[in-house]
């Protein structure tokens, strides 16, 4: 308990005063009600009855999904496995002790014997979303589908049609709506203490080694091979901000480009790999030697052995011969390393976003403004202004909950709400249901065409 006020002291004579706010009462639990959720994911709805699955795609976002099954086996079991990489497939199936015949090489593989659970995750890369998903629905299995939904809007609607035709419940894996943060501002919002939103400003903060890993050197550097950046990075935050708002976007613009990872600005002399004697490697903030070999950050993709004491020799391997110790100079990527979006909501409410690859930090950060009061976050802290009573509310996160997964809970606060929906047959026990994520898809499809033909767009789900 000391612990905590000690904090919010802190926060009260340093936090606050750099946000820009005056502090006349802290805390005024009375007008956002205070709640813990001791075991956020633990506290949800559990599935009225185990919920069997496969995966399609035993990568990263598989993983957690699968970690799910193992931290609450009474809800969740993997029963099948479809993935080409040898040892990612080997060590999930060991993992989740499935039986060889029911661990194939490719999705299309494991769609060729009858239906055999009841849903399936799909964590295949971007463009690999499309045929799983069609196949799936068509066999009545229902689906986690991992964002983006699909490549193009009509893959999308495709989609929706056929979950729609085949009664199926489809979770597009929009993480954020069941993180305590982002629930949080959306029950200020709705609570009406911030009177009529008139505007909102949010921006994801990629952070720049993020950005050189997954988006420069990594799996979604190259915009034909996935989705554009807004949707495959910041899907996210245009469905989160449209979730907030609860209104439709009629009209968007955007502006962005790649403005730094290219071959002209290479430092002098650098060659095409970190490893091969680079004279900048030291001062480099995207040297691969540091990022990987001496800091061992960003390594979830690199298969690395199990024994620890083998890491230095694996690491360097991958940097030698694979994508990730390449010169961020020298990378066959395309895709923007900024973007900013502006956006014209129903009832004259005005959003901008912003996608920043170049920051230190991570965390989102958000200002909503009502005509009664203002909102100001940054995914750990809320600060919530009162013009009425002149009272700001502080709201942490890590006061409020105990978080166990990605995405500031988001992740195993998702697989949650969706195995309970299935155990249901119910998919409005879902916030991110299929339907729910198609307009803010469509904001992306439509701020990329205002990117590219410089004109604003307009947003109507009705006409496409
Ligand atoms: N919800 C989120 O916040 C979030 C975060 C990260 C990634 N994602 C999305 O999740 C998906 C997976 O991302 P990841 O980081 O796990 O990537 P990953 O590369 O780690 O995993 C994808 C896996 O799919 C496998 N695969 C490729 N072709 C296949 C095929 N034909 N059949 C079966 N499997 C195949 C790959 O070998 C790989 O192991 C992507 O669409 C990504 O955009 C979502």
């Amino acid at each position: 308990m000391s612990e905590n006020w000690t904090r919010r002291d802190m926060l009260k004579s340093m936090g606050l005063a750099s946000l820009g706010l005056s502090v006349t009462q802290l805390n005024a639990e009375n007008f956002i009600k205070k709640q813990y959720y001791f075991n956020y994911d633990g506290d949800l709805p559990k599935p009225e009855r185990k919920i069997t699955a496969i995966i399609a795609g035993a990568g990263n976002r598989g993983n957690v999904y699968g970690n799910y099954a193992l931290k609450h086996p009474d809800e969740l079991d993997i029963v099948g496995v479809a993935e080409p990489i040898e040892i990612r497939r080997q060590r999930y199936a060991e993992k989740h002790e499935i039986p060889a015949d029911k661990v194939f090489y490719t999705w299309e593989q494991l769609f060729e014997i009858p239906k055999f659970a009841d849903a399936v995750i799909i964590t295949t890369p971007d463009k690999l979303h499309y045929g799983p998903a069609m196949k799936a629905l068509s066999m009545g299995y229902d689906l986690l589908l991992e964002k983006p939904i699909a490549q193009s809007w009509q893959q999308c609607k495709d989609i929706l049609d056929l979950a729609t035709e085949n009664n199926r419940i489809v979770a597009v894996c929009h993480v954020l709506r069941y993180s305590p943060y982002y629930r949080k501002v959306k029950e200020t919002i709705d609570s009406g203490v911030l009177g009529e939103i008139v505007s909102v400003q949010h921006m994801e903060p990629i952070q720049h080694e993020h950005m050189s890993h997954s988006y420069v050197r990594g799996n979604w550097r190259r915009e034909e091979d996935n989705v554009p950046i807004l949707l495959a990075k910041s899907c996210h935050d245009l469905d989160i901000m449209r979730w907030w708002l609860g209104k439709s976007c009629e009209y968007v613009s955007s502006f962005g480009s790649l403005k730094w990872f290219k071959e002209q600005n290479a430092p002098k002399g650098a060659p095409l790999r970190c490893t091969d004697g680079c004279p900048a490697e030291k001062e480099c903030p995207y040297s691969a030697l540091k990022i990987y070999y001496r800091n061992r950050t960003y390594l979830h993709h690199f298969d690395l052995p199990d024994d620890k004491n083998l890491w230095d020799e694996a690491i360097m391997k991958n940097l030698e011969e694979g994508p990730y110790g390449r010169c961020v100079y020298h990378c066959d990527n395309d895709v923007p390393d900024h973007q900013v979006v502006s956006m014209q909501f129903e009832d004259e409410i005005t959003a901008n976003f912003n996608m920043e690859a170049f920051t230190e930090y991570y965390g989102r950060r958000t200002r909503i403004m009502g005509t009664m009061g203002d909102l100001v976050g940054d995914e750990t802290d809320l600060y919530i202004h009162n013009f009425r009573t002149g009272e700001v509310t502080q709201w942490n996160v890590h006061e409020n909950a105990d978080i166990s997964s990605g995405h500031g809970g988001g992740d195993y606060g998702l697989a949650r709400d969706f195995l309970h929906a299935v155990s249901k047959q119910d998919s409005s026990l879902l916030t991110s249901t299929l339907a729910a994520s198609m307009e803010s898809h469509l904001i992306g499809f439509k701020a990329e065409e205002s990117r590219h033909t410089k004109k604003i767009v307009q947003v109507d789900i009705r006409k496409v």
